[in-house]
């Protein structure tokens, strides 16, 4: 297989060729509002196995089951009654739920484990093209394990046109980072991702909401590895006011931050994540600002704090994990 082609997903007939593909056991890099996911029959055990193979992804590390409506997600999952003010208020949208399975659902999607996260993305195309192929879709993030997740079709196209069928081209994601996972399964719920429905959201609707507290490296939610979503130039997180970390003599520096900075000047390359200090259009900004530094060959990258609440939360999880080395 060649570079794989790249069509327009608000175009009618490239959703038929994408799920023709998906119902044929190929794989289908398509927008969600999260991040782009690459997507394979759920049901399909072969062509899960080949979304693993294309992410080098370990198979330890457990897949998310993509569904367009609430009903077709409990043939795939035993969902508590909690879930349903959970789903009635947040899907379509940016959260998974980990349930127990049911027995459609093979075990390379989960990794083995008896539980599977379910989400119903909030995007036309990808609603579409679940609509349209009659399948769930396993769909991770459509960049190679560990690297950072594409939120516009031409980062997928950087990491792994070559090994997929087709790549739906749906524009920028617009929340731009993953969903949140909140596992419902034992006890009380537990988020093992922060990600786009922020704990203040979900506590709204829960009370109080826990943390998984388990060791960083716990296979039952392996996007906690501590060194995950990371640029190639390394990248270090400081406080606005630090000044230790500012560019030396002849040293190329980029730097991240979340509105504009006095010393900008100093730095080769600035991101500016929000002119207005939106977090929700920092984390929109955030994953395409990563891709631009990293492809600019400098020493080193510099990103600031942002203040940890709503989708600051989120974005502070992922540099934390991009600085992890
Ligand atoms: O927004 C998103 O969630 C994107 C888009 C494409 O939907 N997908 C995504 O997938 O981020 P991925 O594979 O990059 O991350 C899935 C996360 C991982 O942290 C994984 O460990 C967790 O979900 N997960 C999946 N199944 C699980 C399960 N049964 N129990 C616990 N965690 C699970
Ligand atoms: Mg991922």
């Amino acid at each position: 297989m060649g570079t794989s082609k790249i069509r327009n997903a608000s175009d009618p007939a490239a959703i038929e060729e994408a799920a023709a593909i998906i119902r044929h056991g190929g794989l289908v890099a398509f927008p969600t509002e999260t991040v782009y996911g690459l997507g394979a029959d759920a049901c399909d055990p072969l062509a899960v196995a080949r979304v693993f193979e294309v992410k080098q992804r370990p198979r330890i590390d457990p897949i998310i089951v993509h569904v367009a409506d609430a009903d077709s997600a409990h043939a795939y999952g035993c969902f508590p009654h909690e879930a349903d003010a959970l789903m009635a208020r947040f899907w379509p949208g940016p959260l998974t739920l980990v349930v127990p399975k049911t027995g459609l659902i093979p075990p390379i999607v989960t990794a083995g484990l008896e539980t599977v996260a379910i989400r119903m993305p909030d995007h036309p195309a990808a609603l579409a093209l679940i609509r349209s192929a009659e399948r769930a879709l396993a769909a991770p993030s459509a960049n190679r394990f560990g690297y950072v997740s594409p939120t516009e079709a031409g980062h997928v196209a950087e990491q792994i046109s070559d090994q997929i069928d087709l790549i739906l081209d749906g524009g920028r994601c617009e929340v731009g980072v993953e969903s949140t996972v909140l596992s419902l399964v034992g006890g009380r719920p537990c988020i093992l991702r922060a990600g786009g429905v922020p704990p203040e959201a979900l506590r709204e609707i829960l009370g109080n909401v826990e943390w998984s507290t388990g060791p960083q490296s716990r296979p039952e939610a392996p996007g906690q590895l501590s060194r995950h979503y990371a640029t190639r130039t390394p990248l270090e997180i400081v406080s606005e006011g630090d000044l230790r970390a500012e560019p030396g003599p002849g040293e190329r520096v980029g730097l991240l931050t979340l509105t504009v900075h006095r010393h900008a000047a100093r730095y080769a390359a600035v991101e500016v994540l929000s002119p207005s200090g939106s977090l929700r259009e920092a984390a929109a900004n955030l994953f395409a600002a990563l891709y631009r530094l990293d492809s600019m060959q400098l020493d080193r990258l510099v990103a600031h704090h942002v203040p940890e609440h709503g989708l600051g939360i989120a974005i502070m999880d992922r540099l934390r994990r991009c600085s992890a080395r």
